[in-house]
């Protein structure tokens, strides 16, 4: 009886050890072998650098620094995205660098691996490489409960090819 309990025992530790390595594989293969990436890089930044990327939100929030490869500046605020129209014209690498002036938002463009928290405090930096077949107008929300007007924090990105 002793005997048979134990062969129990075994079977189950094997079942969960097969159990959590199909979670760890299969969160490796989403995160490796298809390039989802939940996380940003969030960069500490005092006042002074906020301020620098809000005024590049409002006077030149896309920057073409090599054909293709952009820089885009935004802020977030309750409950606005800055600039809320944004046109990239046949992008390869696109690195975002968004802040916000107030509580912590989420920024996401609907139908990509673009999805990251904006922290107070902290610049949210991005690299994202959008596929070929990326055209036309992609919806920019916000996915982080941040208000009464929540709901309506939205923007537009635009991709030309
Ligand atoms: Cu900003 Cu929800």
């Amino acid at each position: 009886m002793a005997r048979n309990g134990l062969v129990y025992e075994y079977m189950f530790i094997a079942i969960i050890v097969a159990v959590l390595a199909g979670f760890i594989s299969s969160l490796a293969y989403y995160s490796y072998a298809l390039n989802v990436n939940p996380a940003c890089e969030a960069i500490k930044a005092d006042q002074q650098a906020l301020d620098d990327i809000v005024r590049k939100a409002q006077t030149t929030p896309v920057v073409e620094k090599a054909e293709g490869v952009y820089e885009v500046y935004i802020v977030g605020r309750q409950f606005v995205w800055i600039p809320s129209n944004i046109v990239l014209k046949d992008p390869k690498q696109v690195t975002f660098y968004v802040a916000t002036t107030d509580v912590i938002h989420g920024f996401e463009i609907a139908g990509t691996n673009v999805n990251f928290m904006v922290i107070p405090g902290y610049i949210a930096k991005f690299t994202w490489y959008p596929p070929k077949n990326a055209e036309g107008e992609y919806l920019i929300l916000c996915n982080e409960y941040c208000g009464v007007g929540h709901q309506f924090m939205k923007a537009s990105l635009v991709i030309e090819r």
